[in-house]
């Protein structure tokens, strides 16, 4: 039985007390795979963003908010785990400063200063020891195969599940898993839970003894 950790969901980053930056991710694909995992039977911690979704009962979830807070819950679990699944859609950038009032409208245009947030599968990633693994996602639009092996190498990941904008928000989903020698390990189409059983499949044949 291994131990594995789930990053799942978006998350938050504020600009002022009231209002915030965020995605369309549900947490369905990250609920999903939690359920192919503990199927396998494993144990699974979840470190989720807000999200309505429904977690399996069996998970530990640690709720998060911003994507640091995704980060720093991180760093406190994955030393325990065998892996890490990255499948949060975490909010990329954050405002530069965050206004400690809720800002009145004034009429005219207003700029926000915005900075990246750090990354938190390429910080797991440069991590990880010899025997832990990491398995990462893209979302691409576009040149989608060579951009997820771009990102596969970048975060050091094991493997990387490769999807488009239609997995945002939807029950289905259509993924192909690339390995670091950039083979394709599966295609895999259909319900969210389908696709999540067939990915734990490829980390069980790939990355588990
Ligand atoms: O670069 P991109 O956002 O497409 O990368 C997707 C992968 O990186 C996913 O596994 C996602 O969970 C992870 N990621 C992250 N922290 C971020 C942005 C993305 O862990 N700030």
């Amino acid at each position: 039985m291994a131990q594995i950790l789930i990053t799942s969901g978006p998350t938050r980053q504020y600009i002022d007390p009231v209002r915030y930056m965020t995605n369309g991710s549900s947490g369905r694909m990250g609920a999903s795979l939690a359920a192919a995992t503990i199927a396998a039977g494993h144990d699974v911690t979840i470190i989720s963003g807000p999200v309505q979704v429904d977690y399996p009962i069996e998970a530990r979830v640690i709720p998060v908010v911003t994507t640091e807070e995704m980060l720093a819950a991180c760093e406190q679990e994955f030393p325990n785990c065998d892996g890490l699944i990255g499948v949060a859609a975490p909010c990329d950038y954050r405002p530069k400063r965050v206004e400690g009032h809720k800002i009145a409208k004034t009429g005219e245009p207003i700029t926000l200063h915005l900075i990246e947030t750090p990354d938190v599968v390429a910080t797991m990633g440069a991590q990880k020891k010899s025997d832990q693994w990491v398995v990462g996602f893209a979302l691409e639009t576009e040149d989608a195969r060579f951009r997820a092996l771009v990102k596969l190498e970048k975060k050091n990941c094991d493997l990387i599940v490769l999807n488009g904008p239609e997995a945002m928000n939807a029950a289905e989903n259509q993924v192909e898993i690339l390995d670091r020698a950039g083979t394709s390990v599966a295609l895999l189409a259909g319900r969210k839970e389908e696709v999540a059983a067939g990915i734990m499949a490829a980390i069980a044949s790939k990355l588990m003894k």
